[in-house]
C-alpha cells in the first residue's frame, strides 16, 4: 500500500476510534443520570420512583413471590429506602433497576435489576420479580428482552449471569425461555430461612444475544 493511502487508512481508523469513544461516553453518562424509558409490547420499563413503594410492597412481599429471592423490605418505608439506594447506585454507575409498568396501568407491578460484578459491567448479574397476578402473561419475556438488550447495548455487558434456586421452576423456566444457557449448579449457595439452597447458574453472552435478537427482530421495540 502506498504511504499516502496507509496514512489515510490510519486517519479513518483513528476517527472511528474517536467516534466510538465519544458514543461510549455519551451512553454511559446518560443512564447514570437517569434510566431511559424502554417500551415493549406489553410493558413499559422506567426508573423507580419513591411513589412506587406501596405498589412494590404489595406485589413483592407475598410468600409466593419472595420464597426464592433475597428477602424484600418488609414495610413501605423499607421499599422507599431501597428506591433511594437504587438511585444512588445508578448514579454511581454500578447498578440499574427498572420498574415494570403494564400498558394501561401507571403503577409498578415488579422490577428488573442489573448489577455489575466487576467495575465497567463486563460481567453483570440480573434478577427480576413480578407480582403473581402478572405471571404467565408474557410480561416477563417482554420486559426481559428490553433489559437484556439494555444491558448488552448500553451497559456493554459481555456476560450476563443469573442465579435461580433449583426449586424455583418459574424462575428457571423464564430464564430458559429468554435464551439463557444453564451452566451448572452452585451448591448450597443461597441462604433462605436458615437453610442453604442450591442455585442454577445461567448466562447470556452479548454475541449470543445479538444473534437471538436478529431472529426476534421487531419483537424488540424501544
Ligand atoms: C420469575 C418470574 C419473573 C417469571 O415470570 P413468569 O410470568 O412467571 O414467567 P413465564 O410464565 O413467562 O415463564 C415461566 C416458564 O416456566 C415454566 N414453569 C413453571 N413452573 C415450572 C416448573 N416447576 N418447572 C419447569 N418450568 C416451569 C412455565 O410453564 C413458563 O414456561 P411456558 O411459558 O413455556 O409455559 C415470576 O415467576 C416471578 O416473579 N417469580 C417470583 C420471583 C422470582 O422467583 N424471581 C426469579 C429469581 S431467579
Amino acid at each position: 500500500m502506498e504511504t499516502g493511502a496507509l496514512r489515510q487508512t490510519q486517519t479513518i481508523t483513528n476517527l472511528q476510534a474517536v467516534i466510538a469513544a465519544r458514543t461510549d461516553t455519551t451512553t454511559t453518562t446518560d443512564w447514570k443520570q437517569s434510566l431511559p424509558v424502554l417500551t415493549g409490547s406489553k410493558v413499559t420499563l422506567r426508573e423507580l420512583e419513591l411513589t412506587d413503594a406501596p405498589a412494590l410492597f404489595a406485589m413483592l412481599t407475598p410468600e409466593e413471590v419472595s420464597r426464592f429471592i433475597s428477602p424484600p423490605p418488609t414495610t413501605v418505608a423499607g421499599f422507599e429506602k431501597f428506591i433511594t439506594w437504587a438511585k444512588a447506585e445508578r448514579a454511581a454507575g454500578r447498578y440499574a433497576c427498572f420498574a415494570v409498568v403494564p400498558h394501561g396501568m401507571d403503577t409498578a407491578v415488579g422490577l428488573f435489576q442489573v448489577r455489575q460484578l466487576e467495575a465497567g459491567f463486563a460481567t453483570a448479574e440480573w434478577g427480576f420479580a413480578l407480582g403473581s397476578a402478572f405471571w404467565g402473561t408474557g410480561m416477563f419475556v417482554d420486559g426481559g428482552q428490553l433489559v437484556v438488550d439494555f444491558a448488552v447495548e448500553t451497559l456493554r455487558v459481555g456476560r450476563l449471569e443469573a442465579r435461580a434456586c433449583v426449586a424455583n421452576g418459574r424462575g428457571n423456566g423464564a430464564l430458559r425461555k429468554l435464551g439463557a444457557v444453564q451452566e451448572g449448579v452452585l451448591r448450597r449457595s443461597f441462604l433462605k430461612n436458615g437453610q442453604f439452597l442450591d442455585q442454577m447458574l445461567w448466562s447470556i453472552l452479548a454475541e449470543e444475544w445479538r444473534e437471538t435478537k436478529a431472529v426476534w427482530g421487531p419483537g424488540l421495540v424501544h
